[in-house]
């Protein structure tokens, strides 16, 4: 087991906390001391995440959300104070990607995309502050935001939208949160490959697409889940004190700039 437990006695939700990188984030945050709840549209993978970590003596439980649904995450913020008694970190991994062009798009597919990604970050990090300014837990809100962010990308509009939309929700929860003593940071993963990548919507981008997304990342290889959990247990920890309305990629230095453009 891990012997570095800076986050012992922290209680974590996880947003979509069941699957590829949010499975690792529970794992992590697990590992590292705190408790997690796996929050998940899925059930059955939620309590398979939760029981794998009890099984390894870590402390979690499963909870099943829809993030844009306001009632489910009033009910999934109302449980976890009335059992646990506070919420100190909540991450806000869910999400849900997108393939289609502008033109092809249906509107429905543009809601359910900003319902998901945005409206839903926005739904659980308002309900999640409300109880951490009462209970004055030194909170801490991470999104899980994207290249995508700042990075525009074809067929993926309503995804880049939705991603840029919640770096820039990062900022303002950071101004309207740090005089309670709440920080707000966002993590931007680049392409990120995960173990469960079978039933993960996101890693099963097209080889092509990965190969195209690669010749522009100066460290040559997809990010792997463990790689985004530092940065979220490092934002979580005391160690980010001072830091908020901060975004840290995680991606190899995608963001950086243009591989393929040069003399
Ligand atoms: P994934 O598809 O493997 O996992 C997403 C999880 O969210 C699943 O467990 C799913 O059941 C859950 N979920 C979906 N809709 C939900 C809802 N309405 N309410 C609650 N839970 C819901 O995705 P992946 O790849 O692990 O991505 C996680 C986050 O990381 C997303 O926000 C994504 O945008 C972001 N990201 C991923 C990248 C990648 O290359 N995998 C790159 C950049 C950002």
């Amino acid at each position: 087991m891990n012997t570095n437990v800076e986050l012992t006695g922290k209680i974590a939700i996880v947003t979509g906390g069941a699957s590829g990188i949010g499975h690792a984030i529970s794992t992590g945050l697990a590992k590292d001391g705190a408790l997690v709840v796996v929050a998940d549209i899925n059930e059955k993978f939620a309590k398979t995440t939760a029981s794998e970590l009890e099984a390894q003596g870590l402390r979690a439980t499963a909870f099943q959300v829809d993030v844009s649904n306001s009632t489910q995450v009033a009910r999934l913020v109302r449980y976890t104070i009335q059992t646990f008694g506070k919420v100190d970190i909540l991450v806000n991994n869910a999400g849900i990607g997108q393939s289609k062009p502008i033109l092809e798009m249906l509107t429905t597919e543009w809601d359910h995309i900003m319902a998901v990604n945005l409206k839903g970050a926005f739904l659980c990090a308002q309900s999640v502050a409300q109880e951490m300014v009462t209970y004055g837990t030194n909170g801490r809100i991470i999104n899980i935001v994207s290249t995508a962010a700042q990075n525009a990308r074809v067929s993926a509009a309503a995804y880049c939208a939705s991603k840029a939309g919640l770096l820039q929700f990062t900022r303002v929860l950071a101004l309207e949160l740090g005089p309670h003593g709440i920080t707000a940071n966002a993590v931007g993963p680049g392409l990120t490959l995960t173990e469960s990548s079978a039933r993960s919507q996101l890693s099963r981008s097209s080889k092509t697409y990965q190969r195209a997304f690669l010749k522009e990342v100066p460290l040559t290889r997809p990010g792997s889940p463990s790689d985004i959990v530092q940065a979220v247990i490092f934002l979580a920890s005391e160690r980010a004190n001072y830091i908020t309305g901060q975004v840290l990629y995680v991606d190899g230095g995608y963001s950086a700039g243009k591989l393929s453009v040069h003399d």
